[in-house]
């Protein structure tokens, strides 16, 4: 039987999507050009400034390799345009600034390794190019007269462009594992059209993608079906489904709502809410894709590089419950989530209750128990339903529930995880 190619995928779980480009400088957020129409000329000036002396990719793998991630996507051109590789097909690229060097190169080879797989987003949208017909979300879309500017401009040369960088990113970096397209906007903005799969020419994008890379996973967002579904900046309610059937999916998330570096930001979520939707997204059959956005000189912002080694020291002791695991058909109780591998059943507890924990459909399935941070015993009791409560006695809960005495105190972990071992019946209809 053929193996998966993408099955690494479904198990890693867990990894790290770096933006960094000519925005890291303006510090104030990746749509920087954007959202202050920026010509592009005027923006190109940023290239002349990039220095990057501080960018060294092996601390960014050695930084991802701690936290526990797997996979490493890197933005190789973001939307303003920019080639963080020595691109043939253009000048405005890393190799030409002071900075003067192939940041892609570097980066594989640091992430391959640290033992890790590589990624590269790559932006269809390009505010640089001349041939990209100003559209609804363009810096110069108030501009007093974009069809004037759109004269001359044509799509399809652009569309060759986009294909012939990609050929050279899927072409001369070795292996790559993840493409992460972004995005189409067919609907258009502001009353004036938006892009998608006819703009891009994706079925070609996505052949060639494959052709090159034939073991690769790429997304959802050339405006026609990938490989996965990748809902950004929040969590899904369950597993995600496309036309009812189930499908991949990785959810990209900020630290603080911001991909690239924003210096005055500061609205960054608590590491153990960062645990908690790695947790959540596993026990929905998902994956994680947790961004940092380097400074303009091309360090991890040190506050980020903190909350990552934290997030390191929970998976050091309960990764068992986030590689190579999924969803679990029980229900757990409130305040806990369930993920399984097999004949291991983890409950995360995301409050931690007063003594007692009630997990309904377990009775006679419980093997063993014991919280996963120090393998210390937890018991598992089944009460009889029709237990009267009486004083320090608990009632009887209902048929089929087991019941876990855990210590008062919490364990001093992010999230508290007790692993339960399942029966071996239970593990072979699990199989
Ligand atoms: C959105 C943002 C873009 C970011 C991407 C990451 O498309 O607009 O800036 O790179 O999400 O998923």
């Amino acid at each position: 039987m053929a193996t998966d190619p993408h099955a690494w995928f479904d198990h890693d779980r867990f990894g790290m999507f770096v933006h960094w480009g000519l925005y890291s400088l303006l510090a104030r957020h990746e749509w920087v050009q954007h959202r202050e129409q920026i010509d592009p000329d005027e923006y190109a000036r940023y290239a002349d400034v990039f220095t990057a002396d501080r960018y060294d990719p092996q601390t960014w793998a050695k930084l991802a390799a701690e936290a526990g991630m797997k996979y490493v996507v890197l933005t190789t051109k973001h939307h303003e345009g920019f080639a963080l590789w020595d691109s043939a097909l253009t000048d405005f690229k890393a190799t030409n600034t002071p900075f003067g060097r192939d940041a892609v190169a570097e980066f594989v080879e640091a992430v391959r390794g640290a033992g890790l797989k590589v990624g590269f987003y790559h932006s269809v949208i390009d505010w640089h190019h001349p041939d990209f017909v100003v559209d609804g979300i363009h810096p110069l879309r108030e501009h007093e007269d974009v069809p004037g500017l759109n004269a001359g401009r044509d799509q399809a040369r652009y569309a060759e462009y986009l294909h012939g960088q990609v050929r050279e990113l899927l072409t001369n970096y070795g292996e790559i594992s993840y493409l992460f397209y972004d995005f189409s906007y067919p609907g258009g903005r502001g009353g004036l059209p938006g892009k998608g799969r006819a703009d891009w020419n994706s079925e070609e994008l996505m052949r060639l993608t494959r052709e090159l890379q034939p073991g690769i996973v790429v997304n959802d967002r050339l405006d026609i079906p990938g490989d996965l579904v990748t809902p950004e900046q929040y969590q899904p309610s369950g597993p995600m489904r496309r036309d009812g059937e189930l499908v991949r999916w990785e959810a990209c998330q900020t630290i603080n709502g911001s991909w690239g570096y924003d210096r005055d930001n500061l609205d960054a979520k608590p590491v153990d809410l960062l645990i908690r939707m790695l947790v959540d997204g596993v026990s929905k059959n998902g994956n994680l894709l947790l961004n940092v956005g380097p400074n303009g000189r091309g360090e991890i912002d040190p506050p980020d590089a903190a909350r990552l080694r934290e997030i390191g020291t929970w998976m050091e002791l309960h990764s068992a419950s986030i590689y190579g695991a999924g969803p679990s058909e029980l229900t757990p109780p409130p305040g806990a989530v369930y993920t399984q591998r097999g004949d291991r059943l983890y409950l995360h507890l995301f409050s931690w209750p007063m003594r007692h924990v009630h997990l309904t459909g377990l009775a006679g399935r419980v093997r063993y128990a014991q919280l996963l941070n120090d393998a210390s015993e937890v018991a598992v009791t089944e009460s009889d339903p029709h237990q009267h409560a009486q004083n320090t006695t608990p009632g009887g809960e209902s048929v089929g529930t087991v019941t876990l005495t855990l210590p008062v105190r919490p364990p001093a972990v992010a999230v508290p995880v007790v692993e339960i071992w399942l029966t071996n019946d239970e593990a072979s209809s699990k199989a």
